[in-house]
This record gives C-alpha cells, sequence and structure tokens, in this order.
C-alpha cells in the first residue's frame, strides 16, 4: 500500500490531501499541531480508521519531529509532504514596518521545518517504493516572478526553501530519493483567502497528479499545481 505523511493536515492544501489520498487507498500519516481539536482532520480519519492516522506535530519542534520519526521507525513513506506553512502579519510585512521576530518565526516553518523533516524521515523515504519529498512552496517565492515587490519575510521564506530542496534534491540523488518543490495555485483557503482563483479540491487534485507522474529526472524541479514549471 502506497503510504504518504502530511504536516499541517487539519485544514487548507493539508487537510485536502489527507481526503483525496485516504479516498484513493492509500495509508495516511496525518500531522497536525493540536489533534484534538482538528474537528473535520478526524472525521476523515473515522471514514479510514484502519488508513489514517493523526500524529501531533508542531514544526518547529524538532524534538518532537525526532520523536515522530522514532514512533514510525519501521514505516516506509512512499511521499513526504511538507505542506505546514504560515504567512506573516500583512503590518509587519511592509517596508519600513519589518517584524523581524515574525521572519524568523516564518523561516522556522516555511524554510527550515522542510529539511529538518526530510532528515529525520530520511530511512523511511528511503526504503519506500516512491522515494518522494514534496515541498509546498509559492510563486511568490519566484525572484524571475516578482513585479509586485512586498512580502519580503514570506517571499524570501519561499525563495530560500525552493534552495533548500533543490541542494536536497542533489544531495540525496545517489539514494535515488525524488525532492520536488510545487506551487499548489493561488487557493481558496485561511491562508490564500476567498478570492484566491481554485479551490483546495482543485490544487490537490492537481498537485496529486504531478507527484502521480514525476520520474526520478524531475527531481530539483519547481513546478505549479497543473504540471508548469515555474521560473526561479
Ligand atoms: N493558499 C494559497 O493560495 C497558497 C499559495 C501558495 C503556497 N501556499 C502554501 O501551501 C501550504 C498550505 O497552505 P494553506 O493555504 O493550506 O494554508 P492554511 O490554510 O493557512 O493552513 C496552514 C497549515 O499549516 C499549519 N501550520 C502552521 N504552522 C505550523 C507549525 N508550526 N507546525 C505544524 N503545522 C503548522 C496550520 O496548522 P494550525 O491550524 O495549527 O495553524 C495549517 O494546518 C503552505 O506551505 C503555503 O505557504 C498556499
Amino acid at each position: 500500500m502506497n503510504t504518504v505523511l502530511i504536516t499541517g493536515a487539519n485544514r487548507g492544501i493539508g487537510l485536502e490531501f489527507v481526503r483525496q489520498y485516504a479516498a484513493d487507498g492509500w495509508c495516511v500519516f496525518a500531522c497536525c499541531r493540536d489533534p484534538a481539536a482538528a474537528r473535520e482532520l478526524n472525521e476523515v480519519a473515522a471514514g479510514h480508521a484502519d488508513r489514517v492516522s493523526i500524529y501531533p506535530l508542531d514544526v518547529t519542534d524538532h524534538r518532537q519531529i525526532e520523536q515522530l520519526s522514532h514512533t514510525l521507525a519501521d514505516e516506509a513513506i512512499d511521499v513526504l509532504i511538507n505542506n505546514a506553512g504560515v504567512y506573516p502579519p500583512e503590518h509587519g510585512d511592509v517596508f519600513g514596518k519589518t517584524d523581524y521576530s515574525a521572519w524568523v518565526h516564518t523561516f522556522e516553518v516555511n524554510t527550515m521545518a522542510p529539511l529538518k523533516m526530510a532528515e529525520a524521515f530520511i530511512q523511511q523515504v528511503a526504503r519506500s517504493r516512491r522515494k518522494t519529498i514534496i515541498t509546498l512552496t509559492s510563486k511568490m517565492g519566484s525572484v524571475a516572478d516578482n513585479r509586485g515587490g512586498g512580502s519580503y519575510i514570506y517571499r524570501s521564506s519561499k525563495s530560500a526553501v525552493n534552495n533548500v530542496m533543490k541542494s536536497l534534491s542533489i544531495d540525496l540523488s545517489s539514494r535515488q530519493i525524488t525532492a520536488v518543490l510545487l506551487h499548489p495555485g493561488w487557493v481558496r483557503t485561511d491562508m490564500g483567502g476567498p478570492n484566491g482563483l481554485i479551490s483546495a479540491q482543485q490544487s490537490v487534485t492537481g498537485m496529486r497528479q504531478v507527484i502521480d507522474t514525476l520520474r526520478f529526472e524531475d527531481s530539483g524541479q519547481f513546478y505549479a499545481y497543473d504540471g508548469q514549471i515555474v521560473p526561479w
């Protein structure tokens, strides 16, 4: 059976990943900060009790990441999805009003956690069939695509994780592990807001198709949810 581990699985894009992979017969390790408060995730898990399990995980807590890796030590993880992300408060992300402590926190979640997850779960990914690490980034991290300016904190956190994952793809190539960056589109979630162009369902359907058709030669690429390559 295919197995996927998803961070930030309690709402938005992460929850939709859980829904779709569970419906498709995958074994899902769904991670979120507060499982007891994750009503919708618990409902999905109850509908697939044999295959969906929920684990507490704050991705900035490296000890908790290591403990979870220990708990799942004997598993194989086909696809590790670094989905958890934050968007800093808008008022602290404009020139002259930069919230530097929010910047540090955003880097911890958006940039550092994906590498820590890869470090912690490398054995489980390496022993799987698909051997894939996916990190949710954003077109806002594309330097080539930056025509709007501003958003220093969010943009830099995603540009940085792009380079982190590029290096990872090179470092893990000898182990035949595929590491890819995905832009989910502008999605109607708490982060994307109500004006987003697509639903979480459309975004995740597209991203799952991209993931499904990935080949090892695609490692290190930056794709959008519709399969288009995004310029760095
Ligand atoms: N929506 C968009 O238009 C869009 C566009 C480009 C990229 N993205 C990226 O796509 C990913 C998912 O976004 P989304 O729209 O689904 O966002 P969302 O609705 O705001 O959900 C964010 C998820 O990340 C979790 N999270 C935040 N900090 C965490 C931490 N320290 N530890 C563990 N989980 C944490 C949240 O958990 P809590 O409920 O506990 O806070 C929540 O489950 C993010 O990486 C985001 O940057 C989204």
